[in-house]
């Protein structure tokens, strides 16, 4: 249980995943999907609170936009985990306030006296020691009658830098030698970026774990946050009108949560006024603009066909429109492939089951839109 009283539960999507992994053959699940789709709530608000009720310990440790290194990251979560014997009451604890020293519980390998180790200092290429004490602390933390839950999130970080490639194997070591006492679920929301680690025949994720699909969420979310509005404000939203919204944003259960969250404190808006003043708040702090701007032309022109549907960029009739845009004839294959990569790696575009997109659908309809003011 969570006591967000927003968050809309999803018991039994956390109860299968629980039994799969921990009764089931299982040895790892990842769940890739699209950034803003739910993962990291269903893992801390569904998932962890289900494993702890029934007495699992539960590590979580996000790469995300971490300010420290993936090593010392995994060192730290591990240790306070050992120490605390429950993180769940600190998960999510803000990063940023990490002391840069971690005393480690038990000496290095080949040393004697404890150490301590300054987390900021550990950038670069993972020390040897530390990477074999890593997989001592997953040795200490693995229980075998109830397995211990890693959920690794975000974990294409962990492959952005070729330095964490001893990392990235050892890892994979450690959870295939103790697979019985501990089960590790991955997230990811960059198909590009996973393709690295799980997708190529030499990494050393290749083919591993069982995907689990992240059902999207429906009318009853929508429901949800209306009777919890309603309670909290008073203000009753009327249901149809609110499962239009949901459409008009996507069905992304981050727009229309902020939608809700806006038409709680400004009474005066309807739900459509409320629409259009999220959406210009959006933009703002996602920093479309900003982005728009960062792009070249052809990569402006391969962006808007993307987001006026076109699934095959490199197809004739897509180049031959982006010549259009660009005032040129058709660009090559190259020219296109190279914007690509761009849009990919700026997070803007990526790949989901074969095809390419524009990754938050929300910045589509604004390049659409500002295409159309243009
Ligand atoms: N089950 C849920 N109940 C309420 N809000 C949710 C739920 N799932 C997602 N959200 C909303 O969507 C946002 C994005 O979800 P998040 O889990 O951070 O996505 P991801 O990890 O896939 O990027 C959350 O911050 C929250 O506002
Ligand atoms: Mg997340």
């Amino acid at each position: 249980m969570t006591d967000d009283p927003w968050h809309y539960p999803r018991n039994d999507l956390a109860e299968r995943t629980f039994n799969v992994l921990v009764s089931g053959p299982a040895e790892a699940l990842t769940l890739f999907a699209p950034r803003r789709t739910g993962k990291t709530e269903f893992l801390r608000k569904d998932l962890a609170p289900y494993a702890q009720k029934k007495g699992h310990q539960v590590i979580y440790v996000s790469f995300w936009r971490a300010p420290l290194s993936p090593l010392a990251l995994l060192l730290h979560s591990l240790e306070s985990a050992l120490k605390e014997n429950s993180i769940m009451s600190r998960i999510g604890g803000a990063v940023s306030s990490f002391g840069p020293k971690l005393k480690l519980s038990a000496p290095l390998p080949g040393a004697k006296a404890e150490a301590e180790i300054d987390l900021s200092s550990l950038k670069g290429e993972p020390p040897a020691e530390l990477i074999l004490y890593l997989d001592d602390l997953f040795g200490r933390l693995e229980n075998k009658k109830k397995p211990t839950l890693l959920l690794l999130d975000e974990i294409q970080e962990l492959a952005r830098d070729k330095e964490n490639r001893s990392l990235v194997a050892s890892l994979r070591t450690s959870l295939d030698t103790r697979d019985a006492g501990l089960k590790a679920i991955f997230t990811g929301s960059s198909r590009e970026g996973l393709q690295a680690m799980f997708s190529e025949r030499e990494a050393p994720f290749f083919h591993f774990g069982t995907s689990l699909d992240l059902e999207p969420l429906d009318e009853s979310f929508v429901e949800h946050l209306l009777e919890v509005s309603k309670k909290s404000t008073g203000r009753s939203i009327e249901r149809l009108k609110a499962i239009s919204a949901f459409e008009q944003l996507h069905r992304s259960p981050y727009f229309f949560r902020g939608l809700i969250e806006l038409l709680t404190l400004r009474a005066d808006l309807s739900i459509e006024d409320g629409i259009a003043v999220l959406r210009r708040q959006m933009a703002d702090k996602l920093g479309y603009a900003e982005v728009w701007l960062k792009l070249t032309a052809i990569q402006r022109a391969t962006a808007l066909q993307l987001a006026l549907g076109a699934k095959k960029p490199f197809s004739k009739s897509t180049r031959v429109a982006i010549g259009k845009v660009l005032d040129t004839k058709q660009p090559s294959i190259d020219k296109v492939q190279t914007a690509l990569r761009r849009l990919a790696s700026l997070s803007v575009a990526d790949r989901w089951s074969g095809e390419w997109l524009i990754e938050d659908p929300e910045f589509a309809r604004w390049i659409v839109d500002t295409d159309k003011q243009n």
